[in-house]
């Protein structure tokens, strides 16, 4: 990787991979691409040079890549499973036509293409328990449909026109720079904020309910090490298993009440991110990941919450 173009920079995963990349390549060799209304602001528009790049628009796409002489792209632009049921021709725009494009831009200039699918990609069909890695992929949310198709459409690429494409299926992401958007999984952020505000969270996951996560650290080093790792090795490519921790909402609301005793939760369910989450594997088998390209999490659930908590309390000004 020499020159690298992050689409959808500003989001909750672009935001902190595209200065992860430039710390481990270079500034100048990691463009911020964004789209007209979510400009790079701060660190991120200071530390390097940033490029529209709209997936619904492939000259845009072009443009920026020839201009960077870029030669592999990270594209993360997608709506969350939540907000992608109230507009799934606009989540089906974004996640399947923008990639589309991606994809012919690639091959037109021999980009390699990471896009991330996740655990949104199974469905009830699925098996739960340690989710294997090669499964029924039979998702019912337009968010998982369009990772389905992400995951055929980056192997017809390779496979017929042998674009670099590599992937992961992400756990729900933890992270304490950008917020997410309309993800099953948010909740899993949002409680830091409230036990760090010192407010009653309300959860709109049920007890019990189990989910695969990661804390950010360990995300953009699997993204990274992926596309860092011999093709030699890879027997899959679109897309790998990988996980961190898996806990229910009681789980990660006992580990941060070790912090903040006081901390209250209460639980008002929310029937759409429920039944989301009940089609979602409870705990994902990532041995593949770990034979072909070496992958290994470095943060569980009591050091995440360690590091939230006061990288939290810093940015929120609470002490
Ligand atoms: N974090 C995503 C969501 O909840 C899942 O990959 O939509």
């Amino acid at each position: 990787m020499k020159n690298i173009l992050v689409i959808g920079s500003t989001g909750q995963i672009g935001s902190e991979l595209t200065m992860e990349l430039r710390k481990r390549y270079g500034n100048g060799h990691v463009i911020a691409g964004y789209i007209m209304g979510a400009e790079p602001k701060g660190e991120l528009k200071e530390s390097g040079p940033s490029e529209i790049a709209n997936v619904t628009d492939r000259q845009s796409l072009e443009l920026a890549v020839k201009k960077y002489n870029v030669d592999t792209i990270y594209n993360l632009a997608a709506l969350l499973s939540v907000v992608a049921e109230s507009r799934p021709s606009m989540a089906w725009k974004i996640g399947i036509d923008g990639l589309w494009n991606v994809l012919e831009v690639a091959r037109e200039y021999k980009c390699a293409v990471f896009t991330p699918s996740s655990i949104g990609s199974f469905g009830m069909d699925t098996p739960h328990v340690m989710t294997p890695q090669d499964t029924i992929q039979r998702p019912r949310t337009m968010y998982g449909i369009t990772k389905v198709t992400t995951e055929l459409l980056s192997d017809y690429y390779f496979l017929k026109y042998g674009v670099d494409t590599r992937a992961v299926r992400f756990p729900g992401i933890i992270s304490n720079v950008t917020p997410p958007g309309g993800g099953t999984t948010d909740y899993a952020v949002d409680i830091y904020y409230s036990a760090v505000r010192r407010q009653k969270f309300v959860c709109p996951i049920k007890p019990g309910t189990l989910m695969d996560m990661m804390y950010m650290p360990d995300a953009l080093n699997a993204a990274i090490s992926l596309m860092e790792a011999d093709p030699a090795r890879l027997i899959h490519r679109n897309a790998f298993n990988i996980t961190a921790m898996s806990f229910a909402p009681e789980t990660i609301y006992d580990e941060i009440k070790k912090h903040v005793p006081d901390f209250e939760m209460v639980y008002e369910v929310d029937p759409l991110k429920q039944s989301i989450a009940d089609s979602w594997p409870d705990c994902m088998d990532d041995s593949c990941a770990r034979r072909e390209w070496d992958w290994k999490p470095t943060y569980d659930l009591a050091s995440m919450t360690v590091d939230m908590l006061d990288k939290l309390s810093k940015k929120l000004k609470v002490e």
